[in-house]
C-alpha cells in the first residue's frame, strides 16, 4: 500500500512538473522571438553632464554618427556634498522621466562623468532604472579630469624617444 502511495505521489509529482515546463515554454519562446524579431540599428547617444564636458563628447559622437541625443535630466541641485554622498552610499538620483523608447535603439551609448573614481550616479541610476537596456548594446564612455583614474580608460602610451629621433631623421634626409 505504502508504495503504491510513493509511487503515485511520484507520479504526481512529474505530471506538475511536465506541466511547469510547458507553461514555461511559449514564454521562453515569445522572448525568443523577441529577440529575434529585434532589429533596431539606430544608435542613440545618453549623456548626463554637470558641467558641460560629457555633452560636449556626446554631441561630437552624435554628430560623428548621425544619431538621436538625449539629456538623463536630474531632478537635483548637484553640488559637490551630494555627489560626495552619492557616491560613497551608492545613493540614485531622482530623475526627470526618460523621453526616448529604448527598445527602438541599439546600441545605447551612454556618457557620463567619473566622480571619485565610479560612474556618476546619474548614470548609473538611468542603468539600474531602465531595465529595457537588456538586450541592448551598451556602450559607456567616461569624461575624467586625471589619470589616476585610469582604471575606466586606458591612457596612450608615450612613443619612445628613439623611435622619433631616427623618424624626424629620416624625414629630413629625405627632404
Ligand atoms: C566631485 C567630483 C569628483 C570627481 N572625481 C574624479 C575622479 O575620481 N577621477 C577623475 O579623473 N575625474 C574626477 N572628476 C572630474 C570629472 O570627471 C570631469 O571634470 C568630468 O569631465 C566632468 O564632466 P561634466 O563636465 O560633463 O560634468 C571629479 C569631478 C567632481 C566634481
Amino acid at each position: 500500500m505504502h508504495a503504491i502511495r510513493t509511487t503515485a505521489a511520484l507520479l504526481f509529482l512529474i505530471c506538475l512538473l511536465a506541466c511547469g515546463a510547458v507553461a514555461v515554454a511559449p514564454n521562453t519562446e515569445q522572448r525568443v522571438a523577441a529577440i529575434a524579431a529585434d532589429n533596431a540599428t539606430r544608435p542613440l547617444v545618453v549623456y548626463y553632464s554637470r558641467t558641460g564636458k560629457a555633452r560636449l563628447a556626446a554631441t561630437a559622437l552624435k554628430n560623428r554618427l548621425g544619431c538621436d541625443i538625449a539629456e538623463i535630466v536630474s531632478k537635483r541641485d548637484i553640488g559637490i556634498a551630494t555627489i560626495t554622498l552619492d557616491q560613497m552610499f551608492d545613493r540614485d538620483d531622482a530623475q526627470e522621466p526618460f523621453p526616448h523608447d529604448l527598445t527602438r535603439y541599439n546600441p545605447v551609448i551612454i556618457v557620463s562623468p567619473i566622480w571619485f573614481m565610479k560612474l556618476s550616479s546619474p548614470a548609473r541610476t538611468f542603468i539600474k532604472h531602465h531595465p529595457d537596456l537588456r538586450g541592448r548594446d551598451v556602450y559607456i564612455i567616461t569624461t575624467q579630469a586625471v589619470r589616476w583614474s585610469g582604471k575606466t580608460m586606458q591612457s596612450p602610451r608615450p612613443r619612445p624617444k628613439k623611435a622619433c629621433r631616427s623618424e624626424a631623421s629620416s624625414t629630413s634626409a629625405a627632404s
